[in-house]
């Protein structure tokens, strides 16, 4: 299979500080990285609204989501302003993790994710390749996980306080498969960098997982 484009660690990614949260969809990395982000006076980056943005593109214009082309110039023409949770629907969400398969198009991201975690004070970046990829010196680094079956709960729960019902069997077949897509792919896998703290918020409310992540976070810190 071959291997896309290599992406180099920058020389000095970390002058500010960034914490770096990776994990599956709907682990609740990105909750914890807003409140994370709003506990320590930090920017956040939700990085998987790039990646469903470049999808929406491609689905809004009619081209396949494995079009290398018609990727690369929606990143391109990528408006960070756009980036807001419109983006949030599990149909963006499935057509993004086929579109982030393309290693030309994470290539292409690296600059714009990179420019927002360094830039004074620092920021709280999540997504799946933050700690591994994006920021390996980040100074801090979360792998969020969860049963299927508990995030596959919350999805549906979150849906359908939009507004927009799911059938929750659907949703967990759907997670399965995107986690086997988003794991197993030759570019930027879904994985927890070798110094990453896992946080499993499989029995835990979004405030305990947040107190648990403050502390793993300060704990770091003091280090
Ligand atoms: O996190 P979210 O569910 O919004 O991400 C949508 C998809 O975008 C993921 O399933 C994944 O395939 C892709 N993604 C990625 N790298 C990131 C963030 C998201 O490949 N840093």
């Amino acid at each position: 299979m071959p291997r896309g484009p290599t992406i180099t660690a920058p020389p000095n990614p970390c002058a500010a500080m960034i914490i770096a949260i990776d994990g599956p969809a709907a682990s609740g990395k990105g909750t914890l990285g807003k409140r994370l982000a709003a506990h320590f006076g930090l920017r956040h980056l939700d990085t998987g609204l790039i990646y469903r943005a470049v999808a929406k593109a491609l689905l809004d214009a009619g081209h396949p989501l494995e079009d290398r082309a018609h990727a690369l110039a929606a990143a391109r023409q990528l408006d960070p302003a756009c980036l807001d949770d419109r983006l949030k629907s599990h149909a963006i969400g499935e057509a993004a993790s086929v579109v982030s398969a393309i290693p030309e198009l994470r290539a292409a991201l690296v600059a714009f994710q990179r420019d927002f975690a360094s830039a004074a004070p620092g920021a709280v970046l999540d997504g799946r390749d933050i700690g591994t990829m994006i920021c390996p010196n980040a100074e801090v680094k979360l792998f969020v996980t969860a049963t299927p079956q508990a995030r596959a709960r919350r999805r549906t729960l979150e849906l359908a306080a939009r507004g927009a019902p799911a059938d929750e069997a659907t949703i967990l077949a759907d997670i399965i498969r995107r986690d086997e897509r988003d794991m197993n792919r030759a570019a930027a896998p879904l994985k927890p960098a070798a110094d990453a703290h896992l946080l499993d918020t499989t029995h835990l409310d979004i405030d305990a997982a947040f107190r648990a992540a403050v502390d793993i976070v300060e704990a770091a810190r003091a280090r």
